[in-house]
This record gives structure tokens, C-alpha cells and sequence, in this order.
């Protein structure tokens, strides 16, 4: 009873953990900085929880196998957080390879987890279904990376026994796998493994693209987030508005420039702006003043950023550090479940 109760105790006393994979490909937009990066580090500074930030390198060789671009990508994005103020004195900030307690932990959980758990993967799917309506092999260019990629992600969350992952609708799926991988091996071999959660945000934007869709790299409508100063501005004239002259009263609802603005913008700053339209703000100083708000609020990053890639080695010191800090966790928890499978010394 009373060892029940401070078993309890230290539950409640123990500070959450939340952690979040960064997939390293491709070069990050607008929409993923108002979406997914600005409010992540904005949550990290929190002083309640612990925070764990990685680059998933090994995630990375399942959709890219160029090796340059696998390795400009970590540098990039490394730098693309670093740059927006993620600080990695109060986050554990690491990248995934850093880490072989990950893969030997995959191992672990690929023995305890169903084929036909992996078989319901929607992005396993997705391409089945694809190959299918081509009249291909529905196997088709199919690696078993892909396939087993939520084991994998299952390894990243389970060895820190994080509580709670911020994540986007897509990746609901492989959390609640992961759970369901835990909770397989906690009934085989004990409890060993927090129930991670997954936590999605209903609140943050999801930005617009120049043509008026989701700003996807899937639709080319982008707007890369560290462009140089008169790329951006090019960028900004050329997201889609209507052929309403200057003079004539303009609907916020239905204007990108509005909504990238009210991303931005502080509530004082969108009233003013939804005023400006409704007396007939022209397109073209509607978009100058909307490019001087974003560049006001990315233009240090941009430099800091820039500053970042200059100097790979000071990010590659970062990282090795963060990689220490997070071994020092998952090395005994390996050691643990190594055990605990029935791998040990024999003397
Ligand atoms: N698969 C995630 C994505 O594409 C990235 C990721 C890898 C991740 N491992 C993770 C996210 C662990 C959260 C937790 O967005």
C-alpha cells in the first residue's frame, strides 16, 4: 500500500516528457514554421516538462537515398531550429543516428510486433493502393524501411518513455502503434515501456500556399522559410488575390495575403489590416506590408541561420552533446531491456 502510494507520487512528480522527430528532407516552408516549428519551441520553453528534439536521419533513408542531400538536410534543418531559438541547454537535442541504443531497441520491438499490425499502416497502404491502380505489383517499389518505418518511430518514443507526442493528423496512426507495441512487450516481459500519447493541436494555423491550397511541397505553392530578402518579397507578390482595383473594399475571408498576415500579425496588428481591406488596401502595398511583417519577424533567424551553416562543425559540438545527454538515459534502459528479452552475460 505505502509503496503503491510513492510509486504514485513520483509519477505525478515526475516531469512530463514530450518529444518530436524531425524528419531530415527537404528544405522547410512557411506552413511548416507556423504550424509545426513555432509552436513547438514555443511549448519547449516551458519550464514543466522535458523536452526531446531529434533529427530522423534514419527516417530520412526511407523516403531520400541521395547521400548528399541525406546529409545537407541534417545540417539544414539542424540549423532551421537552432536559428528559430530552440535551445539546446533546456532540450535534449540530438540526432536519431547518434543513438544505437534506437536500432537495437527496433530490433527489439520488430520481434514483438504483428505483421498484420504493419500490414494496416496507412502509408504502407497509401502505396499499395497506388501500385494497384497503376496494374503494378502491388509490392512495387515498396522497402521493408516503409513498411516496418513505425517500428522504427515505436523505438524513438519508447526508449525515453516519453508521455506525450506533438504530432500532425498523419502521424496519429504510428503513435497509437507504438502504444500498441508497448503495451504487447510490457504483457510479455513486464512493464517496461510509458503508453506514449499523442497530441495534436486543433489551434495552430495551417498556412495557405501562393495559390490559395495548403501549403504543401506536394503543391509546389511554397514559401521556403529562409530566403534572402528579395526572394521572399518576389515570393510574397506572387501569392494569388482576385482583380479587385485599389479603392474597392476586399474580403479578408477569403484572401491568403489576409491569412498569412493574421499568421504573423498581432491581434492589434489584424484588426488594423482587416480595417485596411474593408477601405480598399491596395494588392500590391496589402503584399509590401505583408512581406516587412514576416521579414521582421524571420529576419534575425535568417542571419543566425546563415551564421549556423557557416559553421557545420559548432552544429555537428551541438548535436554531439545532445547525443551524450540522451545516451545517458537510453544506454540503462538498453541494458534493461536486453535483459529483460534474455540477452546477458552468461557467467
Ligand atoms: N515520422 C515523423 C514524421 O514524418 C517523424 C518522426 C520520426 C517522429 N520519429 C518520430 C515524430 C518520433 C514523433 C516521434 O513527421
Amino acid at each position: 500500500m505505502k509503496a503503491h502510494f510513492f510509486e504514485l507520487l513520483q509519477r505525478v512528480m515526475a516531469r512530463e516528457r514530450v518529444l518530436t522527430g524531425i524528419t531530415t528532407t527537404g528544405i522547410p516552408h512557411l506552413g511548416n514554421y507556423v504550424g509545426a516549428i513555432r509552436p513547438a519551441i514555443a511549448a519547449s520553453r516551458h519550464g514543466d516538462v522535458e523536452s526531446f528534439f531529434f533529427l530522423a536521419d534514419y527516417h530520412a533513408l526511407i523516403k531520400c537515398q541521395d547521400p548528399e542531400l541525406v546529409h545537407r538536410s541534417t545540417l539544414e534543418i539542424a540549423a532551421t531550429w537552432l536559428a528559430l531559438g530552440l535551445d539546446p541547454d533546456h532540450v535534449v537535442f540530438y540526432r536519431q543516428s547518434d543513438i544505437p541504443e534506437i536500432p537495437e531497441l527496433t530490433w527489439l520491438l520488430t520481434c514483438m510486433t504483428a505483421k498484420g499490425l504493419m500490414n494496416r499502416s496507412h502509408a504502407y497502404k497509401a502505396v499499395v493502393q497506388e501500385n494497384e491502380a497503376a496494374g503494378e505489383d502491388p509490392d512495387f517499389g515498396i522497402t521493408m524501411g516503409l513498411f516496418s518505418y513505425p517500428i522504427l518511430m515505436a523505438a524513438d518514443i519508447l526508449l525515453f518513455n516519453a508521455h506525450r507526442i506533438p504530432v500532425g493528423r498523419d502521424q496519429i496512426q504510428h503513435i497509437e502503434m507504438a502504444r500498441d507495441i508497448a503495451q504487447r512487450f510490457n504483457h510479455h516481459y513486464g512493464e517496461h515501456f510509458v503508453l506514449p500519447e499523442a497530441a495534436v493541436d486543433d489551434n495552430v494555423a495551417l498556412l495557405q500556399g501562393l495559390d490559395g491550397r495548403k501549403m504543401s511541397k506536394s503543391y509546389g505553392n511554397t514559401i521556403p522559410l529562409f530566403l534572402p530578402e528579395k526572394q521572399l518579397q518576389k515570393h510574397i507578390n506572387k501569392i494569388k488575390t482576385n482583380l479587385l482595383e485599389p479603392g474597392v473594399p476586399k474580403d479578408p475571408g477569403d484572401s491568403t495575403v489576409f491569412q498569412v498576415w493574421q499568421a504573423f500579425a498581432t491581434p492589434a496588428q489584424t484588426a488594423a489590416m482587416r480595417q485596411s481591406f474593408a477601405d480598399g488596401i491596395a494588392w500590391g502595398e496589402a503584399k509590401k506590408q505583408l512581406f516587412e511583417l514576416v521579414n521582421a519577424e524571420l529576419g534575425s533567424a535568417r542571419e543566425r541561420y546563415e551564421g549556423f551553416l557557416a559553421r557545420p562543425a559548432h552544429i555537428e559540438e551541438i548535436l554531439n552533446a545532445g547525443a551524450a545527454k540522451a545516451r545517458a538515459i537510453a544506454t540503462p534502459v538498453l541494458t534493461e531491456l536486453r535483459r529483460a528479452v534474455g540477452i546477458r552475460a552468461l557467467g
